[in-house]
Order: C-alpha cells, then sequence, then structure tokens
C-alpha cells in the first residue's frame, strides 16, 4: 500500500515538471537583465530579474533563513519561475519542490513530511581524495547480445592530449552513460570505487558543431597527462538521506525505495551534531539549498508556524513559497490574511510578484510548447489558440496544443489547422463554459447546492481575487 501511494506521488512530481519540461533556466544576462525569450522563458521580465538576484544570493550564501513568495494569478508562471530557479541554482544546491496538499499524506504526520521536506533540502558537501578515470570520450561501443540471454558487452575509448586507452564497461555503467547521455566527444571523470561516472562538458574540438552564444553547453579541455589520476572528489548528500541511512541497518535500499517512515528525533539530533563538527574540522561543508512549496495556501496553521520556528534553525534551507491567493482565511483559523499566510511568516519574505501574459508573451509561450511536444502548428491555429488563452487560460490552451494534435492526425495531417483547434475547442470545455453549462442544468448533477450563503462565498472569493489583483499592479 504505502509503495502504491510513493509511486502516485512521483507521478504527479513528474506531471509538474512535464508542463515545466521546455524551462532550462531563467534566460538572464550577466548583468541578471532578462532576455525577452530565453532558455524556454518568455516576458515576465521584473520577476524572471527579482528570482535572478535571489539566486545570486542564494549561491553566495547571503540568503540564509528567509524566504522568498511568489504572488501572482494563476498560469502566470509561478511554478515556471521556480523552476527556472532550480536549473539556475544547478546540481550542487539541493532542491526540494513540494506541493501544499502532498503533506496530507497517510503515511506519516504533517511536521514530519515537512521535516524531511527541510532535511531534503540541506546538503552536506563532503571532500576526498580518489582514485579517477578522466578524459575525453573518443568511442562508447556496445555490443546487443544476439540472444534474449546473451549479455551485452562494452568498450569505451578515453584520452588526453598526452595519451587514450580502451577499457570494458559492464551492464551499470552502460545504463549511467546512456541514462548521461554521454558521447563521444564529452569530457568525463570515472570514480575506479563504485564507478560513478560525471559528464565535465564537452570538449572545444567539438565546439564549431555549436553556435556557442546560444547554446548553454559547457565546454572544456580535453584533459592532458595520464587518464588515471588521484582527484579531490566532492560528494553531496542531504541531511535527510544521512537521517535515513542511519536509522535502518539497510538505510542506502529504504533511500531508493523512498518510503523512509518516520525518523526518530535522536538520530536527528545526532547527525546534526556529527555535520556541524565536520564543518569544524574543515572536512565538510553544509549548503543550505532550497525548499519549494507550491499551492501555499493547502498549508494550515501549525505547518506555519513550524516552518517559521524551523527558518530560525542553525540548520535551516531557503523557502520559496508560490500563491495564487488574495486576501483569504488562513487554514485552521478563522483569520484573514493576505496570501492565507499568517503575519509573522508574511514578515520575513520576499515577495515577487507576477503579473497576466499579454497576447504576444502567450503567443510564444505556446509556440514553445508546441515544440516541446513534438507538435507542428500553422500560424492561424497558433494565432487562434492564442486568442483562446487570452479569452480563458493560458493552461487551458497549452492543453489544447496535443490535443488539437490528435484531431489533426486523425484526420492524417501533419500540421495543427484552425480547424483541427476549433475541433478541439467544441470537444473540451474550459472553466468559464463549463460553469456556464453548469448553471444552467445544475439539476440534474449531484451534490447540487446553491443558497444564498453560496452565493456570499462566492462574492467574498471574487472579491479577495479583486484584491490580489489590486495588490500586484
Ligand atoms: N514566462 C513563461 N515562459 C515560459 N513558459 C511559461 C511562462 N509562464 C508560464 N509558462 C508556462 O505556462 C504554464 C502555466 O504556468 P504555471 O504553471 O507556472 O503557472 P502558475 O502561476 O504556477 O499557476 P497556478 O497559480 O495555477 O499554480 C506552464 O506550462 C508554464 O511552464
Ligand atoms: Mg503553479
Amino acid at each position: 500500500m504505502s509503495n502504491f501511494l510513493s509511486e502516485v506521488k512521483d507521478i504527479t512530481r513528474i506531471e509538474r515538471t512535464a508542463m515545466h519540461s521546455h524551462i532550462q533556466g531563467l534566460g538572464l544576462d550577466d548583468f541578471l537583465e532578462p532576455r525577452n525569450v530565453s532558455q524556454g522563458m518568455v516576458g515576465q521580465k521584473s520577476a524572471r530579474k527579482a528570482a535572478g538576484l535571489i539566486v545570486r544570493l542564494i549561491k553566495q550564501g547571503k540568503i540564509a533563513g528567509r524566504g522568498i513568495l511568489i504572488a501572482g494569478q494563476p498560469g502566470t508562471g509561478k511554478t515556471a519561475l521556480a523552476m527556472a530557479m532550480s536549473h539556475e541554482l544547478g546540481e550542487q544546491t539541493p532542491f526540494t519542490s513540494i506541493s501544499g496538499s502532498e503533506l496530507f499524506s497517510l503515511e506519516m504526520s504533517k511536521t514530519e513530511a515537512m521535516t524531511q521536506a527541510i532535511r531534503k533540502s540541506i546538503g552536506v558537501r563532503v571532500k576526498e581524495m580518489a582514485e579517477v578515470l578522466e578524459g575525453e570520450v573518443v568511442e562508447i561501443r556496445i555490443e546487443r547480445p544476439e540472444s534474449l540471454e546473451g549479455v551485452r558487452k562494452g568498450k569505451i575509448t578515453l584520452k588526453t592530449t598526452d595519451m587514450d586507452s580502451m577499457y570494458e564497461i559492464g551492464n551499470k555503467m552502460m545504463d549511467q552513460l546512456s541514462e548521461l547521455g554521454i558521447s563521444s566527444g564529452d569530457v568525463i571523470s570515472i570514480q575506479k570505487a563504485g564507478g560513478k561516472v560525471t559528464k565535465l562538458g564537452r570538449s572545444y574540438s567539438r565546439s564549431k558543431d555549436y553556435d556557442i552564444n546560444t547554446s548553454n553547453i559547457n565546454f572544456v579541455e580535453c584533459p592532458s597527462g595520464e587518464l588515471q589520476k588521484t582527484k579531490e572528489v566532492v560528494h553531496m548528500i542531504s541531511i535527510h538521506d544521512m537521517d535515513v541511512i542511519n536509522s535502518y541497518s539497510r538505510g542506502f535500499e529504504k533511500l531508493f525505495l523512498g518510503n523512509t517512515g518516520e525518523i526518530k528525533q535522536e538520530i536527528r539530533e545526532k547527525i546534526n551534531e556529527q555535520v556541524l563538527l565536520w564543518r569544524e574540522e574543515g572536512k565538510a561543508d553544509i549548503i543550505p539549498g532550497v525548499l519549494f512549496i507550491d499551492e501555499t495556501h493547502m498549508l494550515d496553521i501549525e505547518t506555519f508556524s513550524y516552518l517559521n520556528r524551523a527558518l530560525e534553525d542553525d540548520l535551516s534551507p531557503i523557502l520559496i513559497m508560490a500563491s495564487n491567493r488574495g486576501i483569504t482565511r488562513i487554514r485552521g483559523t478563522n483569520y484573514k490574511s493576505p496570501h492565507g499566510i499568517p503575519i509573522d511568516l508574511l514578515d520575513r519574505l520576499l515577495i515577487i510578484a507576477t503579473k497576466p501574459y499579454e497576447y504576444e508573451d502567450i503567443k510564444h509561450i505556446l509556440k514553445i510548447r508546441a515544440e516541446e511536444e513534438d507538435v507542428e502548428i500553422d500560424e492561424e491555429a497558433l494565432e487562434m489558440l492564442t486568442n483562446i488563452g487570452v479569452e480563458t487560460s493560458l493552461r487551458y490552451a497549452i492543453q489544447l496544443i496535443i490535443t488539437s494534435d490528435l484531431v489533426s492526425k486523425k484526420r492524417k495531417g501533419t500540421k495543427v489547422k484552425l480547424n483541427d483547434v476549433r475541433r478541439v475547442y467544441t470537444l473540451f470545455v474550459d472553466v468559464k463554459r463549463s460553469s456556464q453549462f453548469l448553471k444552467e442544468y445544475q439539476k440534474q448533477f449531484m451534490f447540487f447546492e446553491n443558497n444564498e450563503t453560496e452565493e456570499k462565498e462566492k462574492k467574498e472569493k471574487e472579491d479577495e481575487n479583486s484584491i490580489l489583483i489590486e495588490d500586484l499592479n
């Protein structure tokens, strides 16, 4: 059962990133000025610039114990902005992303789930000397077995500017290489113990294959000297992973399975002590990463005060939250406050506002999404989709891309045309039309309730939203 639950959670996570798979960064230049369209990001310039500044402060370690709130109407790119920040921070800064609703899982208490998320966002960087093979990949050759029972055989040739050598590689190594997308021309490093592969970049000798100005490929020199060397290698592990490994005799397996259960307070205290000691002895660095909590309106007063306290801790990550709510009730209380966040926590937050998109921005985002989803689309159809996006919502318009493509494929078309978009627009209703429909046919649905209090609540909600819009402009 618990396995099944964690699977379900993973799926929501994949979906959340897939929606934003076109985003590779904030698209800023060296002075943190946003380029109009870059790294998959379009418009929303002041928010991107602010986010860039935060990323810089985080990298310089100047913003611990603080929080950021990204606030704006639905579909204005709040989650996208957070994903872009995570790309900018790179692999060396832990970034944990959860959604407010995930905290209410059946497996553990809210505070336990929150503590785990916080501890996943704090990294410990340990340095040690290790034997590595480091060189530019000349060739990877994998022989597929002829029968199903046969074993794959593989060889990799690496070179430095002074020598080259061929090595046999096993199954695990082959999988790693293909997962990392390693091909000839990449400069890689392989740890002899454990066989962990790291991609250092692409060799300069291949730079003419790319337009250096537009691609964000990291070019490096082909290494010189011996292929095998002793090097300082850096391991990064989160303190949550340390908690888990030290909680069970087969902690590593637990980590891979993802069902870690609740962790004892004594273990956490011990790990904290250990990590702080390592830091003192210069054996490790503590890297405060980012905990991103999306859809914060799902958090309640208990979780908020827990977060508030956690931010004051010695070991605390940078908190980034996103909310599309205006002045609204704080869950678990009768009090209202901006974004439904208690004032004392709000006071610690820097707020980044996102604004609704204009026609041209929406058009550009849709175009990028169509490319990302491998859908060819006619100019006329794109304009129609854009108009739909302006009238309804950006998200609804994005959903229509793949569905229009299906309709187009069904008529054996190669490109999405105006009529395909029209067709799906009539097949799938947007929220506005859906509620219109409900109003007309309400009596035929289940759980229909429409008395005065509902009307009043709706009115209140509209007021809230208008406050949000006023706030942000
Ligand atoms: N500036 C942008 N550049 C490129 N793509 C964007 C931009 N803003 C939003 N998108 C894309 O538009 C879609 C909707 O944006 P997103 O999910 O980030 O909105 P949101 O503000 O988080 O909305 P909600 O309040 O409903 O959570 C996503 O697919 C996102 O990747
Ligand atoms: Mg969002």
